[in-house]
């Protein structure tokens, strides 16, 4: 059972070899499966750790946040990084131009546009539709047997930001696999096929977009959840003012940036959730006897097996952390996977305890850039994962779940589920 292993798991010494030869470009299976051990050791022996490229890998929850709340000195603009990556493929052109992956005053401008989206009303606007979407997938999931990623956790971030977008319930289909691809390429080691897949992904996604705004110009929808009209009337004359425009290119690759930052994240939450309580069913008895927990229980899922493993800082100017100096312009790796099982923050880190408080984890970063779409990242998961509980108490996992094979975005492609 799972709960031993993770016993045996935490109490294995932490070892000083698995630190020296630790490299982003050069990991093996095993980590992939279990990259705690590593992080563990790292955090213990090298918590700031250069890489053979000259980068650093962090490890420590106190680093991390240090690094988020100082954007003058970590850059998040990626252009540099990604010049040598990307080229001046529609990969650089996308990446660089989200907001996420720029400084102010452009990260400013472009996060103000968006803030509406995410407001308290916009979600409680949200809510019966998430609701009403989970009960038709569980409905149709009553067969007895279902793929827990593709018909249950994935369905539901997809068809959610496709309402955002205003996109027709028909034309959702391809939405999945550009975001997959275009994702995929920011993985830290990129094949010809991954770097092709993933550029070919962003020129359709964008031809499709620029349809549909042109669409939207002509017929108008009367759904208050919609927000692209809201977001072309800011890159219209008359809609904003001049220097608060979106161009043509940020609006375009800020909504597929929108898909992306909340569909495999958000589809890891709740299929990581429900696997991690299949794992420990002491915990998922205890969720099931008392629903009301669900809250610590999604924060304590994100913490434990965080969506979203990796993010990256480049140093501004010269800076000093965990008695190392940084050069000016050395790219940096924050470990959210392994700053949130930092037993200095987290007591008894390896545990998965859905009563947890505090829980201040690092999952959707914090600072400047936090995961503008956080609530309603949690009000997805805790939606599907208390509905997927109460529907089906005695699911069990049906065949080995088979991990997506990523190191920066932690989930499963496929889990096998019987929930008769
Ligand atoms: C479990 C689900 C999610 C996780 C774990 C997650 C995680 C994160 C993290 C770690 C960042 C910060 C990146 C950095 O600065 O390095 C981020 C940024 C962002 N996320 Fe999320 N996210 C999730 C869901 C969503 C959803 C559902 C949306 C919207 C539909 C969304 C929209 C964004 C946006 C717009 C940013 C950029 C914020 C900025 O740069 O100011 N996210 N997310």
């Amino acid at each position: 059972m799972r709960e031993s292993a993770d016993q045996a798991r935490s109490a294995a010494p932490a070892g000083p070899a698995l630190v020296a030869s630790f490299d982003l470009a050069r990991l093996d299976r095993a980590f992939l499966d279990d990259p705690y051990p590593t992080y563990r050791a790292l955090r213990e022996h090298d918590p700031v750790h250069r890489m053979p490229d000259g980068s650093c890998f962090l490890t420590r929850y106190d680093d991390l946040v240090a690094v988020y709340h100082d954007a003058k000195t970590w850059s998040s603009d990626k252009k540099i990084d990604f010049k040598p990556k990307f080229g001046d493929s529609l990969l650089y052109e996308h990446h660089t131009t989200s907001l996420v992956f720029n400084d102010p005053p452009i990260h400013t401008r472009v996060r103000r546009l968006l803030a509406p989206t995410f407001t308290p009303r916009a979600l409680k606007a949200l809510q019966p539709r998430i609701e009403a979407l989970v009960d038709r997938l569980l409905d149709a999931a009553e067969r007895g047997r279902l793929d827990m990623i593709d018909d249950f956790a994935a369905a539901i971030p997809v068809q959610l930001i496709g309402d955002l977008l205003g996109i027709p319930p028909s034309e959702r289909g391809p939405l999945r696999g550009w975001s997959l691809r275009i994702l995929g390429a920011l993985e830290p080691v990129l094949s010809k096929d991954q770097f092709d897949a993933g550029a070919t992904a962003v020129g359709e996604f964008k031809d499709y977009l620029r349809g549909l705004v042109a669409r939207r110009g002509r017929e108008s929808l009367h759904d208050e959840a919609e927000i692209l009209s809201k977001l072309v009337a800011a890159s219209e004359a008359g809609g904003a003012r001049a220097d608060d425009r979106l161009s043509e290119a940020e609006l375009l690759h800020n909504c597929i940036f929108l898909l992306n930052a909340g569909h495999e994240t958000t589809t890891n939450l709740i299929g990581n959730g429900l696997v991690a309580l299949s794992e420990h069913p002491a915990q998922k008895k205890r969720l099931i006897e008392h629903p009301d927990l669900i809250k610590t229980a999604v924060e304590e899922i994100l913490r434990f097996e965080s969506s979203n493993q990796l993010g990256n800082r480049m140093t501004i100017e010269r800076v000093e952390l965990g008695g190392v100096t940084l050069g000016p312009g050395t790219p940096v790796t924050l470990c959210i996977g392994a700053a949130n099982r930092d037993p200095q923050q987290f007591p008894d880190p390896e545990t998965l305890d859905i009563g947890r408080t505090p829980n201040r984890h690092l999952a959707f970063a914090t600072g400047a850039h936090q995961c503008a779409g956080m609530a309603l990242a949690r009000l997805e998961g805790a939606i599907a994962i208390s509905r997927f509980l109460a529907r089906f108490p005695n699911y069990a996992l049906n065949g080995p779940p088979v991990r997506g094979g990523r190191v920066r975005f932690r989930g499963f492609l496929s889990v096998p589920c019987a929930v008769g």
